[in-house]
């Protein structure tokens, strides 16, 4: 049998996941799990670059593992577990530290972006951040890593670093390549559809959770900024709000753009926005209550994580083992 392409992401765990995290990653996700061998981690260690309440990080651990599981990703087909339950990782990040330059993580937008929001806590590991997301990857000789557009700079960054290290010694990791939804690789602000939806942005009015109850969902669309005119087109230039808003649509509802425009051909922006509101509240309420339920069961979720950390350490202690050798480090 022909050996499988492999397939690596991850998402950070927090409680404020957004529908942008749910289209331009988990979902991609769940259509790709049976063309691939999946590894889907929850990246607490990228998670405390930014000061994180304990009690909440542990929490959030779980509620991802959830909602992985609640969006359909099969455990009996993929590879689901915490960095840190695989030390490799930070192994593989500090021997790569020493191939990449401070040059070139301080060019890095998200770190530029997340260093002005916080200025009191510009650390080490936010600065790392691309390295260990790097080490993630390569440690699993990752193919495709399908990602929103906002993480293309981080993965380019991986494969720099893996042919850095590659030229200097011998083919050690393969090259992975970024995989980008058609439709939905950027969801943006529902106030601000110049900006990326966004976890952290500054008005919640803008970001759909994924934990907003229906009346919410719907209350925050009914807000949602058009543009000029009255047309439903899809034209992201001119109607930068309505196209986010088809976008959004045409996920939620499995329609091509084309169809999402018919839709609604003759119709006007408030039944748009309700019809988008509903569109995404009824696949959403399905999802929570399916978390809800898993999160009940503590010792299942625990189980897939052992498993997953099992499954992952195997092959991640491969590829460090393999590098390790190559760097010249003494192996007993
Ligand atoms: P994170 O947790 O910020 O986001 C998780 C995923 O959601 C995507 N995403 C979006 N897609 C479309 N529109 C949006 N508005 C939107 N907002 C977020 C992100 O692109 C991402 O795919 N560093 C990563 C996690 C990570 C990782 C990795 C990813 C750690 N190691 C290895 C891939 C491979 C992050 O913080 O993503």
């Amino acid at each position: 049998m022909e050996e499988r392409k492999i397939l690596y992401s991850a998402i950070q765990p927090t409680n404020n996941l957004t529908i942008g995290n749910l289209i331009g990653a988990i979902k991609n996700w769940t259509n790709l799990q049976n063309d691939y061998d999946c590894y889907f981690a929850i990246a607490n260690m990228h998670a405390i670059t930014v000061r994180q309440v304990p009690a909440d990080l542990r929490q959030t651990t779980l509620s991802m593992l959830a909602l992985y599981l609640a969006c359909g990703i099969d455990p009996e087909k993929c590879v689901m577990y915490v960095q840190s339950h695989v030390p490799a990782h930070a192994e593989l990040c500090w021997v790569l530290n020493t191939f990449t330059y401070v040059g070139e993580m301080e060019r890095m937008t998200q770190f530029k972006d997340k260093s002005a929001r916080h200025a009191e806590n510009i650390n080490m590991g936010l600065m790392d951040y691309p390295v260990l997301m790097a080490a993630d990857i390569l440690l699993y000789q990752t193919d495709v890593v399908p990602v929103g557009l906002d993480q293309r700079q981080h993965v380019e960054i991986s494969r720099d670093i893996a042919q850095r290290f590659n030229n200097i010694y011998s083919p050690t990791f393969k090259i992975p390549e970024a995989l980008y939804m058609k439709v939905g690789a950027k969801i943006n602000d529902l106030l601000d559809p110049s900006k990326k939806m966004s976890k952290s942005a500054e008005n919640p009015n803008g970001v759909i959770y994924l934990s907003d109850d229906k009346d919410t969902v719907i209350r925050k669309f009914k807000r949602a900024v058009t543009d000029s005119g009255s047309e439903i087109k899809y034209d992201p230039e001119a109607k930068p709000g309505v196209s986010n808003l088809l976008t959004i649509y045409s996920v939620f509802t499995g329609k091509t753009i084309a169809e999402a425009e018919a839709d609604f051909a003759g119709k006007g922006y408030g039944d748009f926005k309700l019809a988008v509101g509903e569109a995404v509240a009824d696949k959403l309420t399905p999802i929570q209550k399916e978390q809800a339920r898993l999160l009940a069961d503590k010792s299942y979720l625990e189980g897939v994580l052992r498993s997953g950390a099992e499954r992952a350490s195997r092959t991640a202690n491969r590829t460090l083992s393999k590098v390790y050798k190559k760097i010249g480090f003494y192996q007993l």
